[in-house]
Formats: structure tokens, C-alpha cells, sequence
């Protein structure tokens, strides 16, 4: 502030040489200053707006509603926007509407009352901002296609395999019929091959389904213990068939996590059910351990078997979709997980125990 009183000269020199455009309105909304930034931005020379309402720079909805703004302001002095600065919309003589940055001050002459308001031009910013938007929005949907890319590589291999069959089988099974020599048991047994055939193609579809269609998780504060004693009822049926006892030693005041409930127990349950099936061959007794600890905001749950464990050098390659080293196994279930995991802000990790067996870490935020 100056206490000095600046002449008219000092004064437009001023308001001309801001980089905003300046404008002054009197209690009427008519406009009495247009500084020469106000005339760069609104495209007007300065005596084409000066004595008319502020309204020509404005687009509807706040063209119709300035009067009432103005009126309601002075019989009330409740003020929306003075002292205040706010995003509005402004149009320039072209009709071009552009959004800005508005603050409005007021001026108390002894008589009537006059406003000061401060033009910010945002367009270039708002362009800015929406082009990142867009990069941001481009930048996923590669992604996105990145994963579709590898799942329908991967299901177009799979499907390759019990497709060629169910051909192979069909063929024989013509060859059969056609030779009049049938026997209906032969013809069953080829049958059967077809339908199993068939029944893994839809499999391998359906799991895969479940991998692209449920990409969104409605995260929310859960106890990971309640969560591993879920998955554990879910899967006693898995546990039981292989003879197999589940332990859950996750403490009751380890704390909650955020995340997806439905993901996180189907990640348990591939856990479960894979160390199942590697506990097949082992003498000792079949066990499944789960535990947990807490390192800053993040929960670590340790699902733990004493089986053989995998292949040196394969930590990673077990997430890759259709790694399996079963006769019957897709390879779906560990790369379902690490997706299922990806969209909860998770991780999942795998190592051999160093007496055997294998653990897989989960990580997952704390709520
Ligand atoms: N607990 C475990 N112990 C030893 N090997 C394991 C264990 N868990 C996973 N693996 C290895 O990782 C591979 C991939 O597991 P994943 O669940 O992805 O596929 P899968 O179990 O073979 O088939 P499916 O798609 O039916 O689940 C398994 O075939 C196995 O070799
Ligand atoms: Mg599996």
C-alpha cells in the first residue's frame, strides 16, 4: 500500500504494466478501467467496453446472473466471490470462451462503490493440464492393451492345444464310425477325450475372463486375519482332499489392510490350493503356515508349505501366465494373483525356504 496517492498518469502507467488484465467497475457494473492486458486478453480495444456492463465479458450462466450478484452484494454485503479468487468462465470479443482466474476487490470510495477485479487467463494451463490428462488416459490404455496383448497370446496358445485335440479326436472318431467295425466302448472313450477337451478350452477361457473382466478392486479396511480365516473355510474342501493342515498364525492386533475382500481371498485361495497340490508327494505331515508381519504401511503375509519347493531361478517365471509344472495345470492361477494383487496396490513375491518348501509374501497396504 502507498500512502502517497498515486496521480492518473502513475496510476494507468501501473495498471498497464501488469501482466493481468485490470479491470475497474463502478456500483452500476459499468466498466471505467480496461488495462491493456485486458485488452490483449478480451480481444477489445479499451473504448469499445468502457461505460458498458461487465456483462459483455462474461458468458451465460454469470451474464444473466451478475445483476443479481451486484444487487444482492450491495443490500446485503454478503459477498461470493470478493476477497476471493475463483475459477469463471470469460469471453473474449470473438466468442470464444476461455476459463480464468478472478479475484474481485473492493474500492470504498466516500461515495459509491466501485470493483476492482483481477483476470488470469488459465486457457494455456487448463490445455496443459487436459493434454497430460490425455497422455495419462493414452499411456494406461497401451498398457491395457500391453496385458491383453500378452493374456491373448497366451490364450491362443492354450487353446491351441485341446482345439488340435478335439480335431484330432473327431477325425478318429469318424474313421471308427465309418469303418462299420464299432465298438461303442472305443467310441465312448474317444468321446470322452473330446468333452474333456472342450471342458479345459472352457476353462482356460473362464479363468481368463475373470484375469481382464475384474480389473477394478473396491478397497476397503479388512482384518488380514479374518481375511486368512475366510479363505481357509473356503478351501478346507482343497486342504482336506490332500490331507493337508492349514495354520493360521496371523496375530489379532497385526491391523487391518485396504483392499478388495473377494481379490484377496481368491489370492489365498490359488495359494492354498497350489501348495496342496505340491504337498502331494511329501511323507512328512502336509503343512500350510500363514503369518504375518507389519513394516511402516505395509502388511507382509508369509503362506508358507513344507513341499518341494520350485526350481532355482524360477521365482519369477511362476507368475508368467501358463507356467505350470503340472500335467493338468493351466498356469493361470499364479498370474490371476499378481494381477489380482497389482489392482490392490499389492505385491507377491516367491522364495524356497531354506529347509525346504516354498513361501509366497504378499504385500499389501495397511488400511
Ligand atoms: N507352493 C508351491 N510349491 C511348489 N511349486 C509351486 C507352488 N506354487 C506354485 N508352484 C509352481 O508354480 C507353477 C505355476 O502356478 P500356477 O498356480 O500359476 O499354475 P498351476 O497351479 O500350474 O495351474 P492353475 O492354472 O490350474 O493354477 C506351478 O505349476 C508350480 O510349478
Ligand atoms: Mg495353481
Amino acid at each position: 500500500m502507498t500512502s502517497t496517492p498515486l496521480s492518473d498518469d502513475r496510476f494507468n502507467a501501473l495498471i498497464d504494466a501488469a501482466a493481468d488484465a485490470i479491470l475497474i467497475i463502478d456500483h452500476r457494473a459499468h466498466i471505467k478501467v480496461f488495462n491493456t492486458a485486458a485488452e490483449k486478453l478480451f480481444q477489445y480495444e479499451s473504448h469499445e467496453v468502457l461505460g458498458k456492463n461487465i456483462k459483455v465479458l462474461m458468458p451465460e450462466p454469470y451474464r444473466t446472473r451478475h445483476d443479481d450478484y451486484i444487487r444482492r452484494y450491495l443490500e446485503t454485503g454478503e459477498a461470493r466471490i470478493i476477497g476471493k479468487g475463483r475459477e469463471v468462465q470469460a469471453i473474449k470479443k470473438s466468442g470464444a470462451i476461455f476459463p480464468v482466474e478472478l479475484s474481485v476487490g473492493e474500492i470504498n470510495s466516500p461515495d459509491k462503490s466501485e470493483f476492482v477485479g483481477i483476470i488470469r487467463d488459465l486457457s494455456e494451463k487448463r490445455a496443459i493440464e487436459d493434454q497430460l490428462l490425455a497422455e495419462r488416459e493414452q499411456l494406461a490404455h497401451v498398457a491395457r492393451l500391453g496385458t491383453l496383448g500378452e493374456i491373448a497370446t497366451g490364450l491362443a496358445h492354450e487353446l491351441n492345444q485341446p482345439l488340435a485335440a478335439i480335431s484330432t479326436y473327431s477325425t478318429a472318431c469318424k474313421k471308427l464310425i465309418a469303418s462299420g467295425n464299432v465298438d461303442d466302448v472305443d467310441i465312448l472313450a474317444v468321446l470322452d477325450d473330446i468333452s474333456g477337451n472342450a471342458k479345459r478350452a472352457g476353462d482356460i477361457i473362464y479363468r481368463l475372463r475373470a484375469l481382464i473382466g475384474d480389473d477394478t478392486a473396491e478397497q476397503r479396511a479388512h482384518s488380514i486375519k479374518t481375511l486368512v480365516e475366510q479363505s481357509a473355510k473356503l478351501a478346507a474342501p482343497v486342504l482336506k482332499a490332500h490331507n493337508v493342515t492349514l495354520e493360521n498364525l496371523v496375530s489379532d492386533d497385526i491391523g487391518d489392510v485396504f483392499v478388495d475382500d473377494i481379490h484377496i481371498q481368491q489370492v489365498f485361495l490359488n495359494l492354498i490350493k497350489n501348495a496342496s497340490e505340491a504337498l502331494e508327494d511329501t511323507e512328512m505331515a502336509r503343512r500350510i503356515t500363514i503369518s504375518a508381519h507389519r513394516e511402516a504401511n505395509k502388511l507382509y503375509i508369509a503362506v508358507a508349505d513344507n513341499g518341494p519347493g520350485i526350481i532355482a531361478g524360477a521365482e519369477q517365471d511362476i507368475f508368467q501366465p501358463f507356467y505350470s509344472s503340472k500335467d493338468e495345470g493351466l498356469g493361470v492361477g499364479l498370474s490371476l494373483c499378481k494381477s489380482l494383487m497389482k489392482i490392490n496396490d499389492g505385491q507377491l513375491t516367491a522364495h524356497n525356504n531354506n529347509n525346504g518348501g516354498l513361501t509366497i509374501t504378499m504385500e499389501l497396504p495397511v488400511a
